[in-house]
């Protein structure tokens, strides 16, 4: 390996979080995921949510006949967890291999996450029984408080949810997603090895300047939000740094072009299409292609408890033109780096 290597081979990667929708959305998007990757933690967060081990399934067999013919690609379930949530019908969903994970959605925090936990004291049999089986906790973290600042809501999260609660649960295996903040980062780090992170492509690559200055940008806009210069050179700190605690989780979040540019637009950002070569740009700035396989291929397998992936992906130094828009079965999805170019190509 080269300064100016012009090609990585590294074994196939996995998506730690996406969101894969339903019905033409899904259709649509979910070959641009099967592309990339070999696995992903698929979100639950339809209407209706996916709260039971039976939803489930259906969902699984939804996205395995939606994806193109032979694509290799296995979706990996997770269950919406509610006030309500069975600690039974979890538990058995987890040994029978339909779930891999547990989301909680503070109630209110992000799309579809009305029927989330309220208290997070309401599902305390829950955690107690994904802790004795070692189920992980996917973990959107940001509080609700509507006196809390959107900026300050994944810190406060912290403070006021994730250590407490892990005070009570210590060995309760959490990812805490799409984390934004050099607070996140501090914590993940200064964790024990139970508790991991994914990072998304637009908190490597953008601050709340690209989407805010000069006329705003919803295609920009995801939640949690993205931060201060600080927080994005923490983040790509901690994912070039080669810990295991953090790997690659996209939350690509589609949404069609007219609800994004809308007076009040969704929050969620497209970065499927191209998010190899997204991740690949940012570890090549940073000078850390040799770090880019652990967090894309290794790490997560590693937390999940999963093998890593038979065979290998080849990315190469090449221009990729990201196109202004991506058709979605008559509905126009605007993907990240939309119109601009990359540094990278994944081959085939
Ligand atoms: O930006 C986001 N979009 N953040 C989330 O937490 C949910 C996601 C979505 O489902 O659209
Ligand atoms: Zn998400």
């Amino acid at each position: 390996m080269g300064a100016a290597m012009d090609a990585l081979t590294i074994r196939r990667p996995d998506d730690w979080h996406v969101h894969l929708r339903d019905g033409a959305m899904l259709r649509a998007v979910a070959g641009h995921t099967a592309r990339q990757f070999a696995r992903a933690i698929v979100m639950p967060n339809l209407s209706p949510p996916v709260t039971t081990s039976a939803l489930a399934r259906d969902y699984r067999d939804r996205i395995i006949a939606a994806l193109p013919q032979g694509a290799g690609f296995t979706p990996l379930m997770t269950c919406y967890l509610t006030d309500h949530t069975d600690p039974d019908d979890l538990a058995r969903g987890a040994a029978e291999g339909v779930f891999t994970a547990a989301k909680l959605y503070p109630a209110g925090a992000t799309t579809n996450s009305a029927s989330g936990v309220t208290r997070v004291a309401a599902i305390l049999p829950v955690l107690e029984r994904m802790q004795e089986i070692g189920l992980p906790l996917c973990v959107h973290g940001e509080v609700t408080d509507p006196a809390v600042d959107i900026f300050d809501r994944e810190a406060v999260f912290i403070e006021r949810v994730l250590i407490p609660l892990l005070r009570d649960l210590p060995a309760l295996r959490v990812v805490f997603e799409h984390a934004t903040t050099r607070e996140a980062v501090a914590f993940v780090s200064e964790a024990p090895d139970t508790v991991a992170a994914t990072i998304t492509p637009q908190h490597l690559h953008i601050n709340r300047n690209a989407m805010l200055v000069g006329g705003i940008r919803p295609h920009l806009y995801c939640l949690p939000v993205a931060k201060r210069e600080e927080h994005r050179l923490a983040l790509r700190r901690a994912a070039t740094s080669g810990s295991g605690k953090f790997f690659l989780g996209t939350d690509s979040a589609p949404h069609p072009q007219h609800a994004k540019e809308s007076g009040c637009g969704c929050a969620g950002i497209f970065n499927a299409p191209f998010a190899l070569e997204s991740y690949a740009t940012m570890f090549d700035e940073e000078g850390a292609l040799d770090r880019l396989e652990g967090f894309a291929s290794l790490h997560g397998p590693r937390f999940y408890r999963l093998p890593v992936n038979e065979g290998t992906v080849t990315l190469e130094r090449a221009d990729s033109a990201v196109p202004p828009h991506i058709d979605a079965g008559g509905t126009a999805l605007v993907p990240f780096h939309a119109g601009e170019r990359l540094g990278w190509r994944l081959r085939g």
